[in-house]
């Protein structure tokens, strides 16, 4: 069992025996993580109503640079360093009292031209690959929680990926990185992170050498970071996503899911959109299954601002909260493995933002109380755990009374009304 700090997370206004959190960090706290997290990424920060909803706590414990700490952006040109952009997240996470998790230092992509065309030596390229390494870590040291010191070293059969850090130096490029690391920023927990890594199989048994070869050359590394970039159909059940974990955790090691999103082919259908609920909730629930996994961070909040239609040709619909920011069956379905969509009847929720338009609606709808659910079981299925309307005709105050895919009463019982906070989501609320 994981240990279980007193439920502090309460919605605004909720009755105090409750314990409803308020938003997914809350939650996740409440049973144990660390932190529920999201990306980031620099262009979108101009966006008023997108910071508004990163900088809400409730939500969000801990933020991600996507790609303004990587090497393209901190030493574009040789030993030149630039952190402006990574600063700015960080200096957002500060504000915010969120965890920064850093990303990343040794990875293959977003290189500068100067390391991938430079004619390097063994000798020459380790010394470039710690003097960044040294310069970015000392920079952001004692603002980091975590760094992602190697991203990606491994090709999908679990080989060594042929990138220009292993050609030119071999494997030992991994713990060479580690150890520059944790000599510049001693308190910062270090993870190698990748992907593909989330079920058994040879990447993953890869991923878990690469563990023992950075311990065996005695350098040190906290955790792994498990990407978690699924694909509706193709998500792993909980109980295998956990007992993956587990091997990781067995090498005494934290874990973490790192860049969290689940994608589909577009456009997204209703029958999609709950199968991605089911995605996300198994993976949390992988999570709080596993007594070292320390949080999970998506890869951003929105489809708006999501990797996935500019990666993935025809994929998209990859995030918890749809374009226009408004909540996907993805959000309540994590809520609701993570315990926090269940109240009873008693529940007293103020609604400060009951004439929000559409574009602020999440603010409300995230300290929403759903129909009464029980915390699944480790080998329950996620459908088990989807709001499931009341039995009575007259659905009672805060409880769901429509939205895509809800089949019961749409009927209040007197005085409310049914209020459509979003398409996924509408509600008995005074009228
Ligand atoms: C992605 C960013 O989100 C994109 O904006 C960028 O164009 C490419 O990189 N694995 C990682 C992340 O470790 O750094 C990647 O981020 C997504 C895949």
């Amino acid at each position: 069992m994981r240990f279980q700090p007193i439920a502090t997370a309460l919605a605004v206004g909720a009755s105090a025996h409750l314990a409803q959190a308020a938003g997914l960090h809350d939650a996740a706290v409440a049973k144990g993580l660390l932190y529920f997290g999201s990306a980031t990424d620099n262009p979108e920060l101009s966006n008023t109503a997108y910071t508004t909803q990163l900088k809400n706590t409730a939500d969000f414990g801990q933020i991600t640079p996507g790609n303004s700490q990587k090497w393209d952006a901190t030493e574009p040109s040789q030993n030149q360093f630039s952190f402006t952009k990574g600063d700015v997240v960080a200096d957002l996470a500060a504000a915010n009292g969120q965890k920064l998790r850093c990303h990343n230092l040794v990875w293959h992509q977003q290189l500068p031209n100067w390391v991938t065309s430079g004619s390097w030596t063994n000798e020459t390229l380790t010394t470039v690959l710690k003097n960044h390494i040294t310069n970015v870590v000392q920079h952001y040291k004692g603002k980091c929680y975590a760094w992602d010191v190697v991203n990606e070293a491994l090709a999908d059969d679990g080989s060594y990926r042929d990138s220009i850090w292993y050609k030119t130096i071999g494997e030992a490029y991994i713990p060479i990185a580690f150890e520059a690391a944790a000599a510049a920023d001693p308190a910062a927990k270090l993870y190698y992170n990748d992907y593909s890594i989330e079920w058994a199989g040879a990447k993953s048994k890869a991923a878990q050498k690469i563990v023992q070869l950075i311990k065996s050359a005695g350098a040190k590394i906290d955790g792994v970071g498990l990407q978690g970039h699924f694909i509706v159909d193709q998500t792993p059940p909980r109980k295998d996503l956990a007992s993956n974990l587990q091997s990781f955790v067995d090498l005494d090691v934290d874990v973490a899911y790192t860049e969290l999103d689940v994608r589909m082919k577009t456009p997204a259908t209703p029958a999609n959109l709950q199968k991605q609920s089911t995605s996300f909730a198994n993976v949390v629930g992988a999570c709080l299954d596993t007594k070292r996994c320390v949080g999970i961070t998506i890869w951003d909040w929105t489809d708006k601002y999501s990797w996935v239609p500019n990666t993935f040709s025809g994929y998209g619909a990859a995030c918890p909260w749809d374009e226009t920011f408004q909540k996907k069956p993805a959000y309540q379905g994590m809520m609701a493995v993570l315990g926090a969509a269940s109240a009873s009847a008693s529940v007293s929720v103020a609604f400060t933002s009951a004439s929000a338009s559409a574009s602020v609606a999440f603010t409300s709808a995230s300290a929403t109380p759903t129909s009464a659910i029980s915390t699944p079981t480790p080998s329950s299925s996620a459908a088990d755990f989807l709001p499931q309307p009341s039995a009575a005709a007259h659905i009672k105050a805060y409880f769901q009374c429509g939205g895509l895919n809800y089949k019961g009463s749409t009927s209040c019982a007197s005085g409310l009304v049914c209020k459509k906070w979003n398409p996924y989501y509408h509600q008995c609320i005074q009228a």
